[in-house]
């Protein structure tokens, strides 16, 4: 976030990416919680979602909520406004009283999903992100990339377990998310400061020490 010349003391941003099943919700716990135990306070969120108005727009967005199929259009503006609210009501104020936030997908999950997947200009979606989110963006940018096939594998066994339904896109095909998993790559080597690649295909433990790893090398806090 740019907070002009004036040092603002706020906490970190950090969001995790990825294809569905790579661990994103596993490694947003564990890292919320080492943060915690260097005495910070953090807040998480997710996306779609966060506030109550994005958990509507979430139930709509995954779960055909509406009954009737979304235009993409529609869908991609849904994303949007739902983290526009989410920054304005809940990141934005979070930082600005020295609280960091960890976010379960952001911004990038537009451009991957509907931009690399669904194909509009990711460019286009770039734009509509800055209106969206204005200058809150993440200091740090997880991305955990995963085979496709071993990300079905994780949703299957997890849906299994928990008796819940595959949503809209864990629906869509090996190759949209084949597609998406690629633009998650290009955004990381167009923007390698901020995006950093993790591998999710190893244990819980050792992602969650790579990414310790990351965090410690980016983000002062994990120095102290
Ligand atoms: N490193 C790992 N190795 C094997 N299984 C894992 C690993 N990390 C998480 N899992 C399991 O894979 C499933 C998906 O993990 P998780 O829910 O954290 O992923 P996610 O990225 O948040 O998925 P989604 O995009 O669907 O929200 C869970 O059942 C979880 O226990
Ligand atoms: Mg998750």
């Amino acid at each position: 976030m740019n907070t002009g010349p004036t040092i603002i003391k706020r906490g970190g941003f950090i969001s995790f990416e990825g294809p569905e099943g790579c661990g994103k919700s596993t490694q947003g716990r564990i890292l919320a919680d080492r943060i915690k135990a260097k005495g910070y306070s953090v807040v998480c969120t997710r996306e779609p979602g966060g506030t109550r108005t994005g958990e509507l727009i979430r139930e709509i967005l995954q779960h055909d909520k509406a009954g009737e199929a979304l235009v993409p259009e529609a869908e991609m503006l849904l994303f949007l406004a739902s983290r526009a609210q989410l920054v304005r009501q809940v990141i934005l104020p979070a930082l600005e009283s020295g609280t960091w936030v960890i976010s379960d997908r952001f911004m990038d999950s537009t451009v991957a999903y509907q931009g690399y997947g669904r194909g509009f200009d990711p460019e286009r979606i770039m734009d509509f992100n800055k209106f969206a989110v204005g200058a809150v963006v993440p200091d740090l940018t997880l991305l955990l990339d995963l085979e496709v096939k071993e990300g079905f594998a994780r949703m299957a066994e997890r849906n299994r377990r928990t008796g819940v339904a595959h949503d809209r896109m864990e629906r869509e095909s090996v190759d949209f998310h084949e597609r998406m998993r690629q633009g998650y790559l290009a955004l990381a080597r167009r923007m390698p400061d901020r995006i950093r690649v993790v591998g999710a295909a190893r244990s819980p433990e050792i992602v969650s020490e790579e990414i310790w790893k990351v965090v410690s090398d980016v983000l002062d806090c994990a120095h102290e």
